[in-house]
């Protein structure tokens, strides 16, 4: 059975794109086979974050209208292990139930598939999703962000979908300064599960430029900590300091 993920949060620019890329360099890092889907219609972006751009010609609308799934996934050169299916360029493309029945095809394709879905919420798409999908919303530290994230948290949970909270861009000398940056707080009032902290890392802001991350980095070390949380470890959080 495959693991499934939808990476979701309240506000835009967040860094869900940038979260389902680490989880998946992660993933692969650890031998699965993963699949991203950029579910942003008219503004996807995982194909240029990962350098591959002019390799997808396809998009998912194409893979909803009938042309065969081998063509258009597309394997990731600068990763061993991953796959990409591209966001439609135009809006409005995605049908619901093809929809369904294309993420019950791949998910039974691979070993790990994440969706990368825009900021909001998505009524009609999250229960196309295979019932053991778990959505991770994302939250930067900051108040807006947070209350967005609480907001979608709680709307999954009356759809009865199961939701964690990843904190990205997390900076520790700002905890100490700002209320709402505390990381107890942000928890509190997202009022959803943590299952972890990314630290504001500069490497990431340059993802779409080298496609890679340092293995040995505080970011790499954070989508690691996650991603074996994910598998089922029971794992504490490193000193705040130290993420
Ligand atoms: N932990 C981080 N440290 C530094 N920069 C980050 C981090 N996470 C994301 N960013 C930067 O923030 C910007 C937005 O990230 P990203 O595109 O992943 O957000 P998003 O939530 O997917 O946005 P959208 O809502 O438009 O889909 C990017 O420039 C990215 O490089
Ligand atoms: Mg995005």
């Amino acid at each position: 059975m495959s693991k499934v993920f939808a990476v979701t949060s309240g506000k835009g620019g967040v860094g869900k794109s940038t979260l389902s890329v680490g989880l998946a360099f992660s993933f692969c890092k650890r031998d699965k086979k993963v699949l991203l889907v950029d579910m942003d219609e008219g503004l996807r972006c995982l194909d240029l974050m990962l350098g591959m751009d002019k390799l997808a010609v396809l998009d998912l609308s194409d893979l909803l209208m009938g042309r065969e799934l081998e063509d258009g996934i597309y394997s990731c050169e600068t990763q061993k292990n991953l796959f990409l299916v591209p966001a439609p360029a135009k809006v409005g493309m995605i049908d619901a139930f093809a929809f369904a029945s294309f993420a019950k095809n791949v998910c039974d394709m691979f070993d790990v598939v994440i969706f990368d879905f825009p900021a909001g919420i998505n009524l009609s798409l999250y229960p196309c999703l295979p019932k053991e999908t778990l959505f991770l919303t994302v939250a930067v530290p900051d108040p807006v962000s947070v209350r967005d994230a609480a907001a979608v948290g709680a709307l999954l949970c009356e759809m009865g979908l199961k939701a964690r909270l990843v904190i990205n861009r997390f900076v520790y000398k700002q905890s100490r300064k700002y209320k709402e940056k505390n990381i107890d707080g942000i928890i509190d009032s997202a009022e959803l599960r943590l299952i972890g902290i990314v630290p504001e890392a500069e490497e990431l802001t340059m993802l779409s430029l080298t496609h890679r991350l340092h293995r040995r980095g505080k970011a790499a070390a954070a989508f690691g900590r996650i991603v074996r949380r994910l598998e089922g470890e029971s794992l504490l959080l490193p000193k705040i300091k130290k993420i």
